[in-house]
């Protein structure tokens, strides 16, 4: 063989392997019903940007915020069937499939952000994600949180009595439903782009949110009460297709279950020090901030325990784990 066919073969050879290295790069598409500049689509972002160079882009991650992909229902058949490889998704939309995870929404759980990511990190939390995959054909790397949910309304909400016979947007799951409904009031599901409007023309009376989406979605222009309850934490989870999971290498699982726990573990800080800026941003258009706490809500706190224990037993775990913070 001569130098000119030997210098041939070696650059086939190199053409080759970098073709291969691309055809083997694998994109994980992403999908999100937060907008694009939602805290949790910030987060999936870098997660993806991190995976890239520790994978030597073997792995990239194709965003898909704001519903693109349909709703969390339509997105965990998805990744069921494997057409989507992963979603960071409302614990909200589990609990629908796996009732065990509606005990993260007891009531006064957690005090706030921080305390709520403690307690996720901790054995009965992590405990819930060894159920997803036979529950759901997914595999759960982590949690995240959003900010403590609060209510915002257009009525006056010095006590409790004042939720009765009200219209209130909720994200609709059972322990959601079940606490509106032992306040005596009406909830109504809907996209949380749908409420503004909702507010204005009078569908409903009162939003079941945090404070980033009442700062973002301006709904302080339409509902002039903030209850600033912290009643419940409300979790995200960072979930991967059963499919795509089994065709990843040991190694290559590991760093994507570390990057997405960093990632969506930072959202408490991001949440904490957001929280006392937006509450005053928000004071300052005009709304009355009304505080509240458990005892605002008297007896239903203990009839919505005694449901949830029952549905959800892991529930005296997590209340024995959350005292001890
Ligand atoms: C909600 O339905 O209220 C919600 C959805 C995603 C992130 C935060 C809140």
């Amino acid at each position: 063989m001569n130098t000119t066919t030997v210098c041939f073969r070696a650059l086939i050879c190199v053409a080759v392997l970098a073709f291969s290295t691309a055809v083997g790069a694998k994109e994980l598409k992403l999908g999100l019903i937060v907008p694009g500049d939602h805290a949790w689509s910030q987060a999936a972002k870098e997660m993806g940007e991190e995976l890239e160079q520790r994978t030597d882009g073997r792995y990239s991650v194709t965003l898909f915020p704001a519903g693109q992909l349909g709703s969390e229902a339509q997105m965990l058949q998805q990744m069921q069937t494997g057409a989507l490889d992963m979603s960071f998704m409302t614990v909200a939309q589990v609990v629908n499939r796996v009732p065990e995870f509606g005990a993260l929404f007891a009531p006064y759980l957690v005090d706030n952000e921080k305390q709520a990511d403690q307690l996720l990190r901790g054995p009965a939390a992590q405990g819930l994600l060894e159920k997803l995959p036979v529950k759901t054909g997914t595999v759960g790397l982590g949690y995240g949180v959003a900010g403590m949910r609060m209510m915002l309304n257009a009525f006056p909400s010095d006590n409790v009595g004042a939720l009765d016979g009200r219209k209130i947007r909720i994200t609709p799951f059972p322990p959601v439903q079940d606490f509106y409904r032992l306040l005596g009031a009406v909830s109504t599901p809907m996209p949380l782009t749908d409420v503004y409007d909702a507010l204005a023309n009078g569908q409903v009376d009162g939003v079941d949110a945090d404070l980033e989406l009442v700062w973002k979605l301006r709904l302080y222009e339409r509902a002039k009460t903030l209850l600033l309850s912290g009643h419940m934490m409300f979790p995200v989870v960072g979930l991967v297709s059963g499919r795509t999971w089994a065709g990843m290498s040991e190694p290559d699982r590991e760093v994507l279950r570390e990057l997405t726990r960093k990632h969506l573990g930072e959202l408490a800080a991001y949440y904490m020090a957001f929280g006392e800026k937006t509450r005053a941003d928000i004071e300052s258009e005009g709304v009355n901030v009304v505080e509240a706490g458990p005892d605002y809500f008297g007896d239903k706190l203990d009839q919505w325990e005694e449901i949830w224990t029952k549905k959800a037993p892991v529930l005296s775990e997590l209340r024995k784990e959350a005292d001890a913070l």
